[in-house]
């Protein structure tokens, strides 16, 4: 099997330089204890110039939270990938459920991932529903959602793609509220089935499906042995060294 994935999202959690370094160089300090776990922590822009250096040479990588859809030019308080990948982030989180809140559609998303694989960056792409339906209608919606953004990738763009299936359900609450593996089992099948249809098995096979929501030292083992998933996107627990340490030893048992 492919190393477990485990992608941090510090969102506006940390405030400084100074905290991401710290919290980089913790990480780094104790990285043995989680060999084997492939690892990237997705800092707000201007932190990402003190992440990158506090990376500088391990295994963890640098990632950004989001990008501009324009390439470059009068685009006030835009971030654009050419941008992000000279101060060496080098990869990023397109399409999360709190930039789609924030009004970023659909098209933006399939925009931003062509921008971001011309800049060479991969991609960690989030889809997810606002709520489960009984007659099972968020299965269309997330895979309308997967469909659309990967319009915005060709065949040789599976390789630098990860897919994060956040249930926004299932966002910023406790364990026992985030999604159980029977949950999300069945997304996981349809999604690995969607990228199957789209670039051939051999290589969506190797694309990783992470699970976000609500993640810790509690349901991180059985969503990782129950659920499909290859990994993890992790909010709010990636911004304390211990919840996060706690989620990369079970990934890699
Ligand atoms: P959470 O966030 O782990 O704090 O729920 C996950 C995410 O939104 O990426």
């Amino acid at each position: 099997m492919k190393k477990p994935l485990v992608v941090g999202n510090w969102k506006m959690y940390l405030e400084s330089p100074e905290a991401a370094t710290a919290l980089c160089s913790a990480l780094r300090r104790r990285a043995a204890s989680f060999s084997g776990v492939a690892l990237a922590l997705a800092a707000p822009s201007p932190l990402l110039p003190a992440t990158v250096t506090a990376l500088k040479g391990s295994m963890i990588r640098a990632a950004a939270q989001g990008l501009s859809l324009y390439e470059a030019g009068a685009h006030t308080g835009e971030v654009s990938a050419a941008m992000l990948k000279n101060v060496g982030a080098s990869l990023v989180l397109i399409g999360h459920s709190e930039r789609r809140a924030g009004g970023e559609s659909d098209e933006a998303v399939r925009e931003q991932v062509t921008r971001a694989r011309a800049a060479g960056l991969d991609i960690v792409l989030c889809v997810g529903e606002g709520q489960r339906d009984p007659n099972g209608e968020h299965f269309q919606f997330v895979a309308a959602q997967l469909a659309s953004a990967l319009d915005g990738l060709d065949a040789s763009g599976a390789g630098a793609l990860a897919i994060a299936y956040e249930p926004v359900w299932a966002i910023g609450k406790s364990a026992e509220e985030a999604a159980r593996p029977a949950d999300i089992e069945g997304m996981i099948i349809l999604i690995r089935k969607i990228l199957t249809e789209r670039f051939g098995r051999p290589k969506a096979a190797r694309i990783p499906i992470l699970y976000g929501g609500s993640v810790d030292g509690s349901n991180a083992q059985a969503l990782l042995a129950e659920s499909g998933v290859s990994g993890f996107l992790v909010g709010r627990a990636s911004t304390n060294l211990e919840s996060l340490m706690e989620i990369l030893k079970l990934c890699k048992k």
